[in-house]
């Protein structure tokens, strides 16, 4: 019989869904819109409800395409935004709405927390930033005192969805890495850390590597979804994580780079890397025994999007990417482009400066819109630049890196990122890389699978090698140069 594998990632935007089979084929997939409330300036929230009643839809809808292949599910894996503080009662009831990862509201919990534990970056091997977990939980704490003195656990959004189906409190340690409380090397709970916002173990989930099988669906879920009584749930990822599993990045010097709204450089390793003075983040693998160092650069299509709205060209992206091609093909005009700063929502790596802003410099009369969607493109290839030096510096070498994200459909970008970079970047061929494919390899893999069989690479449709001569290196000093310049300014 050919079991099946459900892979669901509880992203910002949407629950995705994929079914595959034991060969990894993708016979059935789901996709059901989530909305954010941005009720105040920097809040970032949503229903935990809101996850569930996503997840019940997207299983109907797998369940009603393939329903032969449904009722062969053997297994299931959960990926998920990170970060994100969901608020329990002693039942197990929601307290609030859910703080998710790009919530900006505790910035000063971040320096309490810094004060009260202050070998706080030797524990975490991260800083404390306000996408992280801890610092809203703080932020509870001295707002809300009463949601707080009724908190008694508090989960990730994935772990909250598993909690749901399975009536376990079980998390894994790459989502739990982006808590604050966890002991990142040890790939356990810090009692100091959670003592820092006045919890125990007690508040939080138990952990299982994600490869693991954290419990088995409820009776209750497994009769409302028509599946059998033991299908087994496994621990899951974060979903960078998670996308690295799904693309086969699982032994040291594996790596993607995501072209998202956001921008990641992700680097497997064999050994804990931290790196916090230069915002690197330093979490564990959705794999036992290792671990990865993280750059994250918080506008990377969204400043593609951006500047596609200023110059007007709409939706038509790739109309104006060819246009951009053809300017470019003139060395000069590419000697004289402006320089860009890419920090249109502030920056995490390598400055970890919420209020740093875009910046064009450089500007002349004869610069219109192909030169600065240019500037666009290189400043991003800038970004991701800095990240990798950061990967370096904390010994996490990036040996081979596929290519990701909607961004990295413009064969340009990524001929220009390999330029910058100095790099080798390979672009899958047309494969399922998100991380609900790598959440439902994960279920494989508790099942019973074996890694080296199921986390395959994926085949190679074309590969970017840096040519030397078409980048001139002083660009990227001068962009390094100007981000003093922006922070004088302010
Ligand atoms: C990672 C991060 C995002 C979220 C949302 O640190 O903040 O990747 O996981 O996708």
């Amino acid at each position: 019989m050919n079991e099946t594998y459900l892979g669901l990632d509880i992203g910002t935007s949407s629950i995705k869904a994929l079914l595959v089979d034991r060969s990894q084929a993708v016979l059935a997939q789901a996709s059901v819109p989530l909305e954010v409330q941005r009720p105040r300036v920097l809040w970032s929230e949503q229903a935990p409800e809101a996850w569930w009643a996503a997840t019940e839809i997207a299983v109907a809808e797998l369940r009603a395409q393939h329903p032969d292949a449904w009722s062969r599910l053997r297994a299931i894996g959960l990926s998920g935004q990170m970060h994100g503080a969901t608020l329990l009662d002693a039942d197990g009831a929601v307290l609030r709405p859910a703080m998710l990862w790009n919530d900006g509201r505790s910035g000063a919990q971040c320096a309490t927390i810094s004060v009260r534990v202050p070998d706080l970056t030797e524990r975490a091997g991260n800083i404390a930033m306000p996408g992280f977990t801890a610092p809203k939980v703080l932020w509870v704490a001295e707002h809300e005192p009463a949601v707080f003195a009724a908190t008694r656990y508090v989960l990730l959004p994935k772990d909250y969805v598993r909690y749901r189906m399975t009536g376990a409190m079980v998390s894994d340690p790459s989502d739990a890495s982006g808590t604050l409380w966890l002991d990142v090397g040890r790939r356990d709970w810090d009692d100091t850390l959670l003592a820092a916002v006045g919890f125990t173990r007690a508040n939080v989930p138990t952990l299982v590597e994600g490869s693991a099988v954290s419990a088995t669906v409820s009776a209750t879920v497994a009769a409302a979804w028509g599946i059998g009584a033991e299908i087994v749930v496994a621990g899951g990822g974060g979903d960078n994580a998670a996308s690295a599993v799904g693309i086969g990045a699982t032994r040291a010097g594996e790596g993607f780079l995501s072209l998202g709204t956001s921008g990641v450089l992700f680097a497997v390793t064999d050994h804990y890397v931290s790196f916090p003075a230069r915002t690197m983040h330093g979490f564990c693998h959705a794999l036992p025994g290792r671990w990865h160092g993280m750059s994250v650069h918080l506008s990377a299509a969204a400043a593609l999007s951006w500047i596609a709205a200023v110059v007007g060209a709409g939706e038509d992206i790739v109309g104006l990417l060819g246009t951009v091609e053809s300017w470019a093909a003139t060395p000069r005009n590419r000697a004289e482009a402006p320089i860009f700063l890419p920090y249109l929502s502030g920056e995490r790596t390598p400055h970890n400066d919420p209020e740093a802003s875009g910046m064009f410099a450089g500007l002349r009369m004869d610069h219109g819109a192909p030169a600065l969607v240019y500037a666009v493109l290189e400043g991003v290839a800038f970004a991701f630049a800095d990240g990798l030096s950061v990967l370096r510096e904390a010994d996490a070498r990036l040996d081979s890196c596929l290519l990701v994200g909607g961004g990295a459909r413009s064969p340009f970008w990524c001929q220009m990122l390999a330029d910058v970079l100095e790099i080798e970047l390979s672009l899958p061929a047309g494969a399922e890389t998100g991380a609900a494919f790598g959440a439902a390899r994960l279920a494989m893999l508790a099942a019973g699978g074996d890694e080296a069989t199921v986390c395959v690479r994926p085949a190679i449709e074309r590969v970017f090698s840096p040519r030397p001569a078409s980048h001139d290196a002083s660009r990227l000093a001068r962009y390094r140069a100007l981000y003093e310049v922006e922070r004088a300014g302010r």
